[in-house]
């Protein structure tokens, strides 16, 4: 079982990301061969991981006292009462701060484990096993927790990082091709903020991404992860540089909390959009050039992401947008933060604009 090992170092915490197909087997072996000690583990579990697989990971962790919780993962369900509720659950099993958590499922289930991990007892070991493309390039590691709030999306949350992080790609094979499409949408976003040569791979061979080949999956999830890695150790707590990991995201997130979060546009594909709408603003900005605008929008095409924000979203959601956008976690002040593209591999991070130059280009982009 060939096994591909990145470890990220920050401040507070160093710890192995391991990639390969299968792993989740060998679960028990991993830990042990990575000295994490610990006697009792909670599973935390999005419902819609297949059984045979946690029936696996339990197998695997024998020698361990295994409780697990099933979660209902949506963003509806990413909340503080959630949180307290598991809390509660871990605390009348008296778990100590040497136990474990171990959070098997995507995005949802990863952020919101993580938060428990960091409240519980001030923090117990976490072991992060995403099991959809997204969480393996991004959510899983890196250490963001959060909870969604009425007022927006992750505004509760800390930073607290994982012990391990195991992506096994077999976990992919069972997704619906929508879940592999926005995965996709954050390696997409990896290479656009950092690298080139990762942008022309995707370019070249993106179809063989998408059916899972090997070793083409193996590669788009270490080169993200790599990516993910560099911004991480050199700006942990996001005072700066990893701002630029939000390329897309303001606009994103407030597409899905105008949207209530609806399954009809989900995270991956808000990212997209969100991605789109920053090149655009970026080019009316005279900040990206159009060559370079039409060869990422002719990826975006030709892969056929999520491309036309009114497909999705009215000049009605205008108003919610707008109120989302102002209250993001990056602004310093009354302003918009936004990360905008210069060129493939050259963000620029801090741009400051008003609210009504967004509404204003927002009005005009959801029109056209
Ligand atoms: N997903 C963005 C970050 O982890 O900073």
């Amino acid at each position: 079982m060939k096994q591909i090992k990145l470890t990220v170092k920050t401040k507070t915490q160093k710890y192995p990301i391991i990639i390969g197909h299968n792993l989740h087997k060998n679960l028990g072996n991993i830990i042990k061969k990575n000295s994490i000690k610990f006697k009792k583990c909670f599973l935390i579990v999005d419902k819609k991981v297949p059984g045979k697989f946690i029936f696996n990971i339990k197998k695997s962790l024998k020698q361990k006292e295994v409780y697990m919780y099933s979660f209902h993962a949506s963003e509806k369900n990413k909340n503080f009462n959630n949180i307290n509720k598991i809390l509660e659950i871990i605390l009348s099993k008296n778990f100590s701060r040497e136990d474990c958590i171990i959070s098997i499922g995507g995005g949802i289930t990863g952020d919101t484990s993580s938060l428990i991990a960091n409240l519980y007892k001030r923090g117990l070991k976490l072991i992060n096993l995403p099991t959809t493309l997204l969480a393996q390039v991004d959510s899983s590691i890196g250490g963001k927790t959060g909870v969604n709030s009425k007022y927006g999306k992750n505004l509760i949350g800390s930073f607290y990082q994982p012990n391990l992080v195991v992506a096994d790609t077999i976990f992919l094979k069972t997704l619906p091709k929508r879940e592999i499409i926005c995965g996709y949408g954050e390696i997409f976003k990896h290479s656009l903020i950092d690298s080139k040569s990762f942008f022309n791979f995707l370019n070249k061979n993106y179809k063989k991404i998408f059916n899972l080949s090997s070793p083409y999956i193996e590669k788009a999830i270490y080169e993200s992860c790599k990516i993910k890695r560099s911004v991480v150790e050199k700006d942990e707590k996001e005072k700066g540089l990893r701002k630029i990991l939000n390329f897309g995201h303001t606009f994103a997130h407030a597409y899905e909390a105008s949207q209530k979060y609806s399954k009809k546009l989900n995270h991956g594909e808000a990212v997209v959009l969100g991605i789109k709408t920053a090149l655009n603003f970026s080019l009316e900005n005279s900040l990206l050039k159009k060559n370079e605008y039409k060869l990422i929008v002719n990826h975006i095409n030709n892969a056929e992401l999520p491309s036309s924000l009114n497909e999705f979203l009215k000049i009605k959601d205008l108003k919610k947008i707008l109120s989302f956008m102002v209250r993001d976690k990056k602004n310093n002040s009354s302003k918009i933060s936004l990360v905008l593209l210069r060129k493939i591999g050259s963000p620029v991070f801090n741009r400051e604009y008003t609210k009504n130059k967004i509404k204003v280009f927002l009005k005009n982009y959801l029109a056209n």
